[in-house]
């Protein structure tokens, strides 16, 4: 590294204000080179510790590197006055590295028994956890649903890298290298409020098409994708409107959601929202058919076969590319064959600007999962392979490259005044 690259990333985190909270497990000892790290990139570090996390590293390391105390315990002389709050009020982000399984399944059931768990459920900062383990406590079901709650509430998870680990066995569990986790972290304050100003459409989850009263048709999407792209430009500073089919999802921070079920009742919110935004990414699972028909009543089964007629519904992006005016228009593929030749078509049949295209048959990657793995098309005939990385840091990728369209287009539908609906 040259001296020049030292001095200029110095100060990419000058005045911010992180907590770091370790956890007791043996990657503790990476936790010293990430608030060193932090320090020296100009972060005001504050670290909690476990009581377990002390047992592998010196509070006094952490209190040398940091030019604080630290605190370990509820009970103690207080640092701070009414410590748990001062700390959860100081951080504009907090940063848990390493997570261990515990430590994530306190945080998902929302126990406070510690000054770091009672931290985090009193805090309104930004939350990255990094976890780290044994590769079977990692897949453990437990493990994932818990993972799965925080990320539904917003939470970043910062995937565990697979390699060899303290145990002897080889898996993912691993705490990825400081390098890594502190550019996450600088990551999330370079994009602060870099979408100011800008309305952005997001369509999120699959519709369903009802058959009858009790039944429906309709598809594996969750929302997931479309909620993280919804929580990170709402992060970045947007106005965002989400229209959302049905899906538990918590509805992220700061989004004025509009809850839809069938492709037509989506269509009619889309309309109503477009000509007031400055882009529309269309992350949401759409049937292209519907019953022809609904019945009044439960149908009844009989001894034959059921034959079902089905309409088309209305193609809701395709409409969107002929409406487009100002717009920077952003489709998903979901394909499970010719990806690229299929997502292309998509691009230059509804006028889009680019597409993400995934191919729902891989493992990891479409629906439900918390990663996915696309290729992004443009219409001036670029294309871009991404690997498979989380949702929330694809929302990120997708963001990064609306803002360079949108750099160029000038009608910020804020500024112009238009559709000024709450
Ligand atoms: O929700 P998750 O569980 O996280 O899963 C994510 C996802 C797999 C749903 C997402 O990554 C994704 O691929 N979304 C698009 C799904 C889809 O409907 O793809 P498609 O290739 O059938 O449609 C192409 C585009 O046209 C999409 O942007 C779709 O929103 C839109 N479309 C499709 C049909 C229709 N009638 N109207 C539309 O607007």
């Amino acid at each position: 590294m040259t001296s020049a690259k030292r001095v200029s990333d110095v100060g990419t985190l000058a005045g911010r204000r992180i907590v770091l909270g370790v956890t007791g497990g043996i990657a503790a000892y990476k936790a010293v080179e990430i608030a060193s790290r932090l320090k020296k990139k100009g972060a005001d570090v504050r670290v909690i510790m476990t009581r377990a996390a002390v047992s592998f590293v010196t509070p006094l390391t952490f209190r040398e590197i940091t030019g604080h105390p630290v605190t370990t315990t509820m009970w103690g002389e207080p640092h701070h006055h009414v410590e748990h709050i001062a700390l959860a009020e100081f951080a504009e982000l907090f940063l848990i590295a390493p997570a261990t399984a515990n430590f994530i399944a306190k945080a998902a059931a929302g126990i406070a028994d510690d000054m770091l768990t009672t931290s985090i459920l009193a805090t309104r900062a930004a939350l990255y956890i990094a976890p780290a383990m044994n590769t079977g406590m990692w897949e453990n079901p437990v493990t994932q649903e818990n993972v799965q709650r925080l990320t539904e509430r917003g939470v970043q998870i910062i995937p565990p890298a697979v390699g060899q680990l303290a145990c002897g066995t080889t898996g993912a569990g691993r705490l990825p290298e400081p390098e890594e986790i502190v550019a996450i972290v600088e990551r999330h304050f370079s994009h602060e409020q870099s979408l100011a100003g800008r309305r952005i459409l997001i369509t999120a989850a699959g519709t369903e098409e009802a058959l009858d009263p009790v039944r429906y048709l309709g598809n594996r999407s969750t929302g997931r994708m479309g909620f993280a792209v919804a929580a990170e430009a709402a992060r970045r500073g947007a106005e965002v409107v989400l229209i959302a089919g049905p899906t538990p999802l918590v509805t992220p921070a700061g989004v004025r959601r509009v809850n839809v079920r069938s492709a037509r009742d989506m269509y009619a919110a889309v309309l109503a929202e477009y000509d007031a935004v400055d882009a529309a990414i269309k992350a949401a699972a759409v049937a292209d058919y519907r019953p022809a028909e609904i019945a009044d009543h439960k149908i009844k089964k009989s001894d034959g076969e059921l034959t079902l007629t089905l309409t088309r519904n209305p193609d809701i992006l395709y409409e969107l590319g002929q409406k487009k005016r100002h717009q920077v228009l952003v489709g998903f593929a979901a394909e499970t064959q010719n990806v690229e030749e299929y997502a292309r078509g998509k691009l230059a049949k509804k006028n889009l600007d680019f597409i993400v295209a995934n191919n729902v048959a891989e493992k990891d990657a479409g629906f439900g999962v918390l990663t996915n793995h696309v290729q992004i098309f443009y219409a001036d005939g670029r294309a871009e392979d991404h690997p498979l990385m989380p949702k929330s840091e694809l929302a990120g990728v997708i963001l990064d490259r609306l803002e360079e369209l949108l750099k160029s287009s000038t009608k910020p539908a804020l500024l112009a005044g238009k559709g000024d609906h709450a």
